[in-house]
């Protein structure tokens, strides 16, 4: 029986009546159409333990380890938890500021994610939500000569905030200081393709984030970061924007390999948001160097 779905916009649908917990092969392959031809998927009214969001996710692929082991859950090592909730003995119960600045999950890895599953355990009264921008329309809307700037071109990706001018160290989370410190050590830049192809559709997209992209590949900063910043502008503008409003028990998924995203936060004193979070892995062929679609 084919899945029940309403299309938000052109690239946003919205599930309806499905319990994801107990999915037939065939119903995998609907939702796996279905999110070949839009870029987030929402699944709502879930009710699913740590271990079998696991077990969904890996419907779709392998999941990664989450390189911060301090927030998994308990119960599941690959799923991780992000909230503002603090235990009684004032340790945080996950990670206070993850999805703070615009990006794309994992781009500071050689293979990037594919996608990312996000469910909703307990939402705030105000705030929480979740922006995504799709790249493809931001490519299509460059200038000519912005594109001739960027063809064949590699930006340079880090994790770490510390030698990230763009972002800032929050300081609700004990950890981060010391964390992105060691990240700038220990964990290299990686090269991505400014322009990338995306493998189901061949249809091109900016692969740059505010959060990850700290420079541009054989460019002096002096010509470098003046284009990202004209590039970011773009990721800014609501033309090309979805934002999603939680409800608790919501899952999305969304393709990391042609958005950006960004949570907004803007919590109210005392109020809880706490989600779940697991990782498609990247596969490495949907990665072409030369941004070109693939055979
Ligand atoms: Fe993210």
């Amino acid at each position: 029986m084919p899945i029940k779905a309403n299309q938000i916009n052109d690239w946003v649908a919205e599930i309806i009546d499905l319990d994801v917990n107990n999915m037939a092969s065939e119903v995998k392959e609907e939702v796996e159409e279905l999110f070949s031809r839009n870029h987030v998927i929402l699944f709502r009214d879930q009710a699913l333990a740590p271990t079998q969001l696991s077990r969904f996710g890996k419907q779709f692929g392998i999941l990664e380890t989450p390189i911060n082991q301090l927030y998994v859950h308990p119960e599941c090592d690959e799923v991780l938890i992000l909230s503002n909730e603090v235990r009684p003995d004032g340790t945080p119960v996950g990670l206070v500021d993850g999805g703070d600045g615009w990006h794309t999950d994992s781009s500071h890895i050689a293979t990037p994610s594919k996608a990312t599953i996000l469910q909703s355990i307990k939402n705030p009264n105000v705030g929480g939500d979740t922006i995504y921008c799709n790249m493809h329309l931001v490519f299509d809307a460059l200038p000519p000569q912005t594109r001739y700037r960027i063809a064949g071109r590699s930006g340079v990706h880090n994790v770490s905030k510390t030698i990230n001018p763009r972002m800032t160290v929050s300081a609700k989370r004990p950890d981060a200081k010391e964390f992105y410190e060691n990240a700038a050590k220990t964990r290299p830049s990686v090269l991505q393709p400014m322009v990338r192809t995306h493998p189901v559709t061949g249809r091109q997209s900016l692969y740059v984030s505010p959060r990850f992209t700290i420079g541009i590949d054989a460019m002096d900063d002096s010509e470098a970061q003046p284009l990202l910043d004209e590039l970011f502008e773009y990721i800014y503008d609501e033309r090309f924007q979805y934002r999603h409003v939680w409800s608790d028990r919501d899952i999305v998924m969304w393709d990391n390999r042609c958005l950006n995203h960004k949570a907004t936060g803007n919590l109210a004193p005392g109020d809880i948001r706490r989600m779940h979070r697991i990782v498609l892995a990247g596969e490495e062929a949907y990665y072409d160097p030369q941004g070109k679609p693939l055979a």
